[in-house]
């Protein structure tokens, strides 16, 4: 998605961009982390930070959606070799990594990355182990340099020593509505004969960007009376089509959170 297609999301990666003090002498912020439900808007906050200042550094690199290329690259026995490589290949350029064993490789990004102003984006960590495994201390790395992490799990970020915990927040009530009127009737605006059913649509998706994109999508086209259908059906079988689809966001929440929904 293009940042112009965003709502709401200028102020807020202005307020993430002041958090790291980028031009502190200090230095005293090097690890910012983000937190906050799946769907929320993690991912595309720090996306849409990374291109705002990653021109700031030496390299940088942004490794969306870490905890499936770790996964899916053999976990604990691969899963960070796997990642040391895109870091590598992101930064450096470096295409050839295959002829090295995993320990050098870790050895190569230790090395390279150290003496150079780097930002790195590790985005969706699962568990406080993947990032032991990857093995980049903080510390160790130049002046100026910062590392981004998002996850869904505050204590991680506890456990990383992270120097800001910055927790997401749902969109605001108009934003929310201009999203849902974006994806449901690609302009900003519902027309009259909409008028009641956006509101009640909003209930369902309450102020999450995922299910009012996943919802409105789901509207586009569709008269009112299958509007009407959808949102009895909604209603009636919470566990069925889009909400179970969003229900691993819901899951994710807190309980007093979940309250609300
Ligand atoms: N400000 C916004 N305006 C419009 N759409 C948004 C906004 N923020 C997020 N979205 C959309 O909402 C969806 C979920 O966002 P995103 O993937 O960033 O969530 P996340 O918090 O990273 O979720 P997860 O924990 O599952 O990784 C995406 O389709 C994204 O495009
Ligand atoms: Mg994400």
């Amino acid at each position: 998605m293009f940042a112009k297609d965003l709502i709401g999301i200028q102020p807020r990666v202005e307020e993430l961009e002041s958090l790291l003090k980028l031009n502190s002498k200090k230095d005293d912020i090097q690890v910012l982390g983000v937190w906050g439900m799946g769907g929320i808007g993690k991912t595309t906050l720090a996306s849409v930070l990374y291109d705002r200042i990653s021109y700031q550094f030496d390299a940088s690199c942004f490794i969306e959606n870490f905890s499936d290329i770790y996964r899916n690259s053999g976990g604990r026995y691969g899963g960070a070799t796997a990642v040391h490589k895109r870091i590598l290949c992101q930064t450096m350029e470096e295409k050839n990594l295959d002829v090295y064993s995993p320990s050098e490789i870790s050895g190569i990004v230790m090395n390279r990355l150290c003496d150079i102003k780097l930002l790195v984006v590790l985005d969706d960590i699962e568990e406080y182990e993947q990032l032991l495994e990857l093995n980049i201390d903080p510390k160790s790395l130049l002046a100026g340099s910062r590392i981004i992490i998002t996850t869904r799990d505050e204590h991680i970020l506890k456990q990383y020593d992270a120097d800001i915990i910055y927790k997401a927040r749902f969109m605001d009530e108009n934003d929310a509505h201009k999203l849902l009127c974006r994806k449901a009737f690609k302009n900003d605006h519902s027309n009259s004969i909409f008028q009641e059913l956006v509101p009640e649509v909003l209930k369902h998706a309450q102020l999450l960007p995922l299910a009012i994109g996943v919802m409105g999508s789901f509207l586009y086209r569709r008269d009112a009376m299958q509007w009407r259908a959808t949102l009895d059906g909604w209603q009636n079988n919470p566990n069925s089509g889009i909400m179970k689809v969003l229900q691993t966001s819901f899951e994710g929440l807190e309980q007093r959170e979940r309250e609300i929904f």
